[in-house]
């Protein structure tokens, strides 16, 4: 069976010029294999090739491409209201049935803008390939009218979320293995702020409409009305520190001080994947710069909470030597790593070179690597600012390096983020 990604590797190996759509539009009329075949839906949500490709698809992407999304205020998405009817979980559902075909056309736009030649990536065609396929999947459903339509609706969303698990680790992978044809860096700068951010928002609301069927203390779908920072920087410290110990042998300890009785209403997704990715820095920075350090010589990271009613601050600090002065410009572009230079080179890594299982950090035996794609930092900082916030860094050549992460709160009703 041949599928688009072949096709890409012998369309990019032939060299052959032009859209890619027009190639695949070609290709397609001519075959009936299906792609993701591999995937949880159900057969009948996972149309052939040429469907995607055929011009009456095209044109709904384009329709719902032209629309614009509408975002909500995390404040908004609190103060909804439940009701005992469920009437809160069909409002919820019809909201997303509308706006979701929305959000992913504006996903596949954008790529349909890569140039040529990285939009001919496999992995990127592969990743593209998905978005296409959600787009027919939930643009072809129909409307939500009852109970149950919104349980079987409900399903199909956790399917699709499982499918698109490992999106950022694929794009991660497309853009290294095209970086040589990277001539301008705001170009996947842009591309990747984007889809990244946007793809944080639609799996927030998704996990927040799938969150509002359970019942979990303090929490409204994916807000935790009372979030205790400290407990959540406890367990990401902790994981970051069994993967050092399995990577390393050794771990420097982090030490947190600050407001750190501080609660507030907020939510764990992006903080579940920013913090292990800091953290992850912090000792591997350490770790590597005192090569010869025993455990217990090895200088600790210091986190520091900061609260306030307009935002939260977390600094992280380590004595792990700083970011060379030639370094820091590009630490936040798009697959920059010092990784190739790093001890840790030697050992394995996932084959898929999944940069973290956030959503399971007890899988630490698994072993996400302590450095991956170089998708650490601006991926992190494009989500800070997503969520109001900021990520910078203070280098102290020679000696170490602050980060400074900022995330504005979430029930300021003035200047509130949109999700
Ligand atoms: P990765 O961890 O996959 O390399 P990141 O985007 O998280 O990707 O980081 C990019 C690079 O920035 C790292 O490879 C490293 O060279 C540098 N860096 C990041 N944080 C620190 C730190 N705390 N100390 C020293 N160097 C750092
Ligand atoms: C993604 O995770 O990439 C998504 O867009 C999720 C969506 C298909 C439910």
């Amino acid at each position: 069976m041949l599928s688009l990604k072949h096709f890409a590797l012998t369309l990019c190996k032939e060299k052959r010029s032009g859209c890619v759509i027009r190639h695949l539009t070609h290709f397609a009329s001519s075959q009936s294999n299906s792609i993701g075949n591999n995937s949880k839906t159900p057969p009948q949500s996972n149309p052939s090739v040429s469907s995607y490709y055929k011009v009456n698809n095209q044109s709904a992407i384009d329709t719902a491409a032209g629309k614009p999304s509408v975002r909500l205020t995390p404040y908004m998405i609190l103060y909804s209201g439940k009701s005992h009817d469920g009437s809160h979980l069909l409002k919820s559902a019809q909201y997303l049935w509308k706006e979701l075909p929305v959000r992913i056309a504006h996903r596949i736009h954008e790529f349909r803008s890569l140039p040529f030649i990285i939009g001919c990536n496999p992995t990127i065609l592969e990743v593209h390939e998905l978005y296409i396929r959600a787009f027919n999947i939930l643009n072809n459903h129909p409307a939500i009218r009852t109970a149950d339509d919104e349980a079987a609706y409900s399903r199909l969303l956790r399917d699709l979320l499982d499918d698109h698990t490992h999106v950022v680790t694929q794009l991660a992978a497309g853009f290294k293995e095209c970086r040589k044809h990277i001539q301008n860096e705001d170009v996947v700068r842009q591309f990747c702020d984007r889809t990244l951010t946007s793809r944080l928002g639609i799996r927030l609301l998704v996990t927040h409409h799938l969150s509002l069927r359970e019942e979990k203390p303090h929490h409204v779908g994916i807000i935790n009305k009372s979030l205790r920072l400290k407990d959540l920087v406890e367990k990401w410290a902790e994981f970051t520190r069994r993967l050092a110990f399995h990577r390393y042998g050794k771990s420097p300890d982090i030490r947190l001080s600050g407001h750190i009785g501080s609660t507030f209403p907020y939510i764990t997704l992006p903080l579940d994947y920013i913090l292990p990715e800091l953290f992850k820095n912090a000792v591997r920075a350490t770790i590597e710069s005192h090569p010869d350090a025993s455990e217990s010589s090895l200088p600790s990271v210091h986190v520091t909470i900061a609260n306030n009613e307009v935002d939260f601050i977390l600094r992280i600090s380590d004595r792990g030597g700083g970011i060379p002065h030639a370094v820091l410009p590009k630490v936040m572009h798009y697959n920059f790593t010092t990784a190739e230079e790093s001890t840790e080179q030697r050992l394995e890594v996932d084959p898929l070179g999944n940069i973290i299982d956030a959503s399971n950090p007890g899988s630490g035996s698994t072993m996400s690597p302590m450095h991956g794609f170089g998708f650490g930092l601006p991926t992190s900082r494009a989500y800070a600012e997503y969520l109001g916030g900021s990520l910078t860094i203070q280098s102290l050549q020679g000696l170490g390096t602050d980060v400074y992460l900022r995330l504005k709160h979430i029930d300021s009703k003035h200047d509130a983020f949109r999700i």
